[in-house]
């Protein structure tokens, strides 16, 4: 299946896309959601059956010297009652598809604890540890 499965997030979708959203980013407001969707830097396309919102994933495309072109998934959440019927697994075969259409070397992703046996099912495993520290001192 090709990326167009995935209906974009604009203007018109955003609010059941926010809804969604918020089951895995619970205190993103509807004004910051807006300005990341309206920079357009950070693509959101969601899952929609039967005229709902089931799935919503949030990804870029970049390249980078070390990894080449490749795809960051930074979100991905299936509403909960429709976990566990294939949706969170569709949509990554979508991206995956797209990626090897497109000759991207890899998708990452820093992945909730919880979320860990999903990916692994899905051929995803660990890479090197990714550190962080807080900018402001
Ligand atoms: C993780 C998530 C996206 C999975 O989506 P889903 O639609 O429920 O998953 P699927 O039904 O496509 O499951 C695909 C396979 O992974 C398994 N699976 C699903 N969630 C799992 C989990 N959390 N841990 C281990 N295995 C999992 C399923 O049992 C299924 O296995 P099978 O093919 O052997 O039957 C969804 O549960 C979710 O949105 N969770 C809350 C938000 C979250 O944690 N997102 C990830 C942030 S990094």
């Amino acid at each position: 299946m090709s990326l167009e499965a995935l209906q974009l997030v604009s203007g018109t979708n955003i609010e059941p896309t926010l809804e969604v959203l918020k089951e895995l980013r619970k205190d993103l407001s509807l004004e910051k959601f807006s300005a990341i969707v309206q920079r357009g830097e950070y693509e959101f396309r969601v899952l929609v059956v039967d005229s709902e919102v089931v799935g919503v994933v949030g990804y870029r495309i970049m390249e980078t010297i070390t990894r080449g072109a490749h795809m960051h998934i930074h979100d991905l959440v299936v509403s909960g009652r429709f976990r566990g019927l294939g949706y969170g697994n569709q949509i990554i075969k979508i991206l995956s598809n797209h990626c090897e259409i497109n000759k991207l070397s890899w998708i990452f992703l820093d992945s909730a604890p919880s979320a860990i046996g999903f990916y692994e099912k899905l051929s995803f495993e660990n890479h090197t540890a990714t550190l962080m520290r807080l900018c402001k001192k």
